[in-house]
């Protein structure tokens, strides 16, 4: 499989000046991901953990102080770049409604890429009923104002809107967050449909374990703004190599709440940004926690072919679990 887009050593700081605090922040730390052409990568974290940021980053919405982003083998480097692929890349929203604008039909909406990036469209009426239909939509809702749509039926226009050019790559953000799980499970498959048609490659962002397992070929887990570990979907889950990413996958609600494990569950906060802790960032956290970690920052590094994990006991802690 080629890869689609490469991101290279990516770092996001942020000038941060609300009084008394005048600092920069490291939002975003060495990041190192490759998203392959027709893959989807979950990108997972408890929130805050930075992934709206390295979404927003990796299609230029958001300045990057360090690193590289790669595009179908061409790095962006200016904010021409980015604009000369935007076309190519399409970022589903958390809040369809509000992504809609709502002076504007759902027929223009969906239909504004098109005028956004001057391309023609000899007739948008029907370009309109055309996409609307692509995800279910009836096309005389093409006349309708967003706040007369449901939840579910916004959610599938702004993928309409988001698929409008046709797009390699799809950023979706928390893309069910808020949505009865019936609508959850209507909008996967519609995502699921829409890659196999078009060969689309996703990035999902969520912090929603249950739906990575369920979408992602392979997951990328952050904490505060790093990658601790990535690998194929179904290995990480069956055997994971960093405990951050273990207890997350225990703290995961489960249908029968007695196969919890909250031994293993995640305990305390998530520290500041603005005192990020010495050593491995999690050690005041983690079970495994030892003198060295909290002194010695782990790297990312390889455990095994196409798997990655950023502790210095990876290999113990999946004994442990296996
Ligand atoms: N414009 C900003 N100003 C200050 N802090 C920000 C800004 N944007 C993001 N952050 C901080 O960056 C961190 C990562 O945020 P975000 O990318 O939204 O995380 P996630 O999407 O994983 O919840 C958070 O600590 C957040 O408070
Ligand atoms: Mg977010």
């Amino acid at each position: 499989m080629s890869a689609l887009l490469e991101l290279d050593r990516l770092s996001v700081d942020l000038s941060i000046s609300r009084w008394p605090l005048r600092t920069t922040l490291n939002i975003l730390s060495d990041i190192t991901l490759t998203l392959a052409r027709d893959e989807t990568v979950g990108l997972v974290g408890e929130s805050g953990s930075g992934k709206t940021t390295l979404g927003r980053a990796l299609l230029g919405l958001q300045h990057i102080s360090a690193g590289t982003v790669r595009f179908d083998g061409t790095p962006l480097k200016t904010a021409a770049d980015f604009d000369r692929i935007r076309p190519r890349t399409a970022l589903m929203f958390q809040d369809a409604v509000a992504s809609l604008s709502p002076r504007m039909t759902v027929g223009e909406a969906v239909t504004e890429p098109f005028r956004i990036h001057n391309r023609p469209m000899p007739d948008w009426r029907a370009r309109a009923a055309e996409l609307l239909e692509e995800v279910g939509l009836p096309a005389d809702m093409a006349s309708r104002y967003p706040h007369e749509l449901s939840g579910g039926q916004a959610r599938r226009a702004g993928v309409a809107r988001a698929l409008a050019l046709k797009p390699d790559l799809v950023i979706a953000d928390e893309p069910t967050a808020g949505l009865d799980v019936s609508v959850q499970a209507e909008i996967l498959n519609l995502m699921a449909d829409l890659k196999d048609r078009y060969g689309l490659s996703y990035m999902v962002i969520t912090h929603n374990l249950a739906l990575v397992r369920h979408v992602a070929d392979r997951i990328a887990v952050m904490y505060l703004g790093r990658l601790v570990e990535t690998g194929p979907t179904a290995e990480v889950f069956s055997n994971p190599a960093h405990p951050y990413t273990g207890s997350l996958i225990a703290a995961e609600p489960k249908p029968d709440p007695r196969k919890r494990r909250t031994d293993l569950a995640i305990k305390g906060e998530i520290p500041s940004l603005i005192r990020r802790p010495s050593g491995c960032e999690f050690h005041g956290r983690c079970p495994l926690a030892t003198a060295r970690c909290r002194t010695e920052a782990p790297a990312l590094r390889d455990i095994a072919p196409g798997r990655k994990a950023r502790c210095h006991f990876a290999e113990t802690y999946q004994k442990q679990g296996a």
